[in-house]
C-alpha cells in the first residue's frame, strides 16, 4: 500500500519523507491556499519545490472546468516534472480530459469521487488514480469505507488498473481499514500517518526495558 501525504506544507512533506514511508503527495486548491500560495508562477514554483522533496507522484489539480482549459493547464503541469500527476475533477469535461491525458501518457488523479459509478467512469477513461473521499462521506453519515470496498470489487471484476487512492482520510483507523479492504493508496494528513506509530503498551514496554537496563547497570 502506498502512503501519500495530503498537504502543500513543505515542512510536513519533509517530515513524512524523513520517516521513510512516503510514496507521494496530493494537493488541492484549498491546501495550496492554506499555505498562502497564489499566482500562477508561485503555484508552479511550489509544485517544483514539492517534487524536489519526494520520490513519487505529486498530484497537482487543474482549476479549469472546461476540456480545453483542463488540457492546457494539465499539459503545463505535467511538463514541470515526471512526478506530476494531473488532478482532474469528476465532471463530464473532466472525464473527457482524463481520456485525453491517458492517450498522451500523462498520469491523472480523478478527484471528488463519491460513488462507485463515478469510479467506474474514471477507470474506463483511463485514470491512473481515482480518489474517493471517504472522510467527507463519513461526515454526511455515509460509509466511506463501503465505497472503497465497492470500487475494489468492481475494479477486480474487470481488471481495471486504475489505482484506488483513498482520500479525505482523517485518522489512523481509516488507514488500517483501507489496507484491510485493499485500497492501493491512502492520502491523509501527517497526523494520521504518525498516529499509526502509537500504542501505550509500546511506550510502557520501552520505559520498563530502559529502567531494567539502568537498574542492572547500577545506575
Ligand atoms: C486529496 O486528494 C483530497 O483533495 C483530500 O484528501 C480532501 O481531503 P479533505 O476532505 O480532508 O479536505
Amino acid at each position: 500500500m502506498k502512503f501519500f501525504i495530503d498537504t502543500a506544507n513543505l515542512q510536513q512533506i519533509k517530515e513524512a519523507y524523513d520517516l521513510g514511508v512516503l510514496d507521494g503527495v496530493t494537493t488541492n486548491p484549498s491546501l495550496m491556499a492554506k499555505e498562502g500560495i497564489s499566482g500562477e508562477q508561485n503555484v508552479i514554483n511550489h509544485y517544483k519545490a514539492i517534487c524536489d522533496i519526494v520520490d513519487g507522484d505529486v498530484s497537482a489539480e487543474v482549476i479549469s472546468t472546461d476540456f480545453d482549459g483542463m488540457v492546457k493547464e494539465g499539459e503545463q503541469l505535467a511538463a514541470l516534472n515526471d512526478k506530476i500527476v494531473v488532478k482532474v475533477p469528476m465532471i463530464k469535461e473532466g472525464v473527457k480530459a482524463i481520456k485525453y491525458f491517458s492517450s498522451k501518457g500523462i498520469k491523472t488523479n480523478c478527484t471528488l469521487v463519491f460513488s462507485a459509478g463515478q469510479a467506474l467512469l474514471a477507470a474506463k477513461a483511463g485514470a491512473t488514480y481515482v480518489s474517493p473521499f471517504i472522510g467527507r462521506l463519513d461526515d454526511v453519515s455515509t460509509d466511506g469505507l463501503q465505497l472503497i470496498e465497492d470500487i475494489r470489487l468492481i475494479y477486480d471484476n474487470y481488471g481495471y488498473e486504475t489505482q484506488i487512492l483513498a482520500a479525505s482520510v482523517r485518522h489512523a483507523m481509516h488507514i488500517v481499514n483501507c489496507a484491510k479492504i485493499g485500497a492501493d493508496v491512502i492520502t491523509g494528513p501527517l497526523s494520521a500517518i504518525t498516529a499509526l506509530l502509537k500504542h501505550p503498551l509500546t511506550d510502557n514496554g520501552l520505559a520498563q526495558f530502559l529502567a531494567d537496563h539502568a537498574k542492572a547497570a547500577g545506575k
